[in-house]
């Protein structure tokens, strides 16, 4: 056998083992193409080998060594076939084992967090008594913090252990700024924008150095209330919490006005809401100070008026029996999910 006619049938089976090689479209396909070319037995590389033997004693250096080359040319080009299929490249037979009969994963639909729903819920009660809705700044300043409100400078209230204040620029005592500790400063906001009668709650988050726990928390939030017209008494203010209670507890729930102090209201109360003797504190309440009415330049001689701020957190937690209100900001989903 001429060596020229050994080399052509060597060239010809690498170009055909690799077409076949990189064309392999799955594993079963390329295992079939290596078994036809390197096969052990009958492999199309082990047949030409044996046309070796038929070669020119002269010519067998030279055609042994460009076998051997073709051998390791066909031998890398599988390998590079077989790496292709296992980094998942697809391929038909891939396809064909999508079963779409299997049951889909349903996908988890998130909802509004409870304090927001119980904002919601809060204000359609109120809503339903007359009241609309007013907003004011997290960020506040001492007047509608403080001294609108009738805290003098000397008051503990104002202690920055009690309070987060905000540094201003470099004259931070001329503009001390805080976050507001209490929606008491959105009555403030709302009575120097409008003149008498009031009839507004405000729902918004406030802050406080507080130590968490079950039923303290550093940032909280507090629902207002503020009526201001002629001839308001306390009367008209506890059938207004005693209405609410009951909208948004049940009507088992009991309302109770232990005597308190805020420099804002005079009289003063702390509002306790009641299950079977079960007593917890809810907030506080009073008719507003005269001096707070003279502050936003109303006449506490023409009108008077009834305020009230409630932790809503607690109130959370009371109408759907959570212990701690910790758990209200975990974040733990099996906790969300539940409402
Ligand atoms: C006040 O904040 C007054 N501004 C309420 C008020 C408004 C009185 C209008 C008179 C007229 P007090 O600090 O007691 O009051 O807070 C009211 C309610 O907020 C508490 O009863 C409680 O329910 C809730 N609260 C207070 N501190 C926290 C806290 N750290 N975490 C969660 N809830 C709190």
């Amino acid at each position: 056998m001429a060596i020229s006619e050994f080399l052509a049938e060597l060239d010809e089976l690498v170009a055909s083992a690799t077409e076949k090689f990189e064309t392999a479209a799955n594993g079963d396909l390329l295992e079939a193409a290596r078994v036809e070319f390197i096969g052990a037995r009958s492999g199309l590389l082990r047949q030409t080998q044996q046309g070796l033997g038929r070669i020119d004693k002269s010519d067998k250096p030279a055609a042994g060594k460009r076998f051997n080359e073709v051998k390791q040319l066909i031998e890398s080009a599988f390998e590079t076939a077989r790496a292709r299929l296992e980094a998942g490249i697809a391929t038909a037979e891939d396809e064909e084992h999508f079963d779409p009969s299997v049951p889909g994963v349903l996908s988890q639909l998130g909802h509004m967090h409870p304090i927001t729903q119980t904002i919601e819920e809060l204000k359609d009660i109120m809503g339903r008594l007359g009241f609309s809705v007013a907003d004011g700044p997290e960020i506040e300043d001492e007047w509608h913090n403080f001294d609108a409100l009738n805290i003098p400078r000397s008051h503990p209230a104002r202690d920055p252990l009690d309070n987060f204040y905000l540094a201003v620029g470099e004259r931070a005592n001329d503009h001390t700024m805080l976050m507001r500790s209490q929606t008491s400063t959105v009555q403030i906001r709302v009575m120097e924008q409008s003149p008498p009668p009031v009839r507004v709650i405000s729902l918004g988050r406030v802050y406080r150095p507080d130590t968490p726990d079950a039923t303290h928390l550093p940032m909280f939030h507090q629902i207002e209330g503020l009526l201001i017209d002629r001839q308001v008494t306390m009367a008209d203010l506890k059938s207004v919490l005693r209405l609410f209670a009951s909208s948004y507890l049940g009507e088992d729930v009991h309302i109770r006005f232990r005597p308190s102090f805020f420099p804002f209201t005079e009289p003063s109360v702390e509002v306790d809401m009641s299950w079977h003797d079960n007593w917890i504190e809810m907030g506080g309440a009073g008719m507003v100070d005269p001096a707070v009415l003279t502050a936003v330049g109303y006449d506490p001689e023409e009108v008077t008026g009834f305020a009230f701020g409630l932790g809503i957190e607690r109130l959370c937690a009371r109408r759907h029996g959570i212990d701690d209100i910790r758990e209200i900001y975990r974040n733990d989903v099996r906790f969300l999910h539940q409402f």
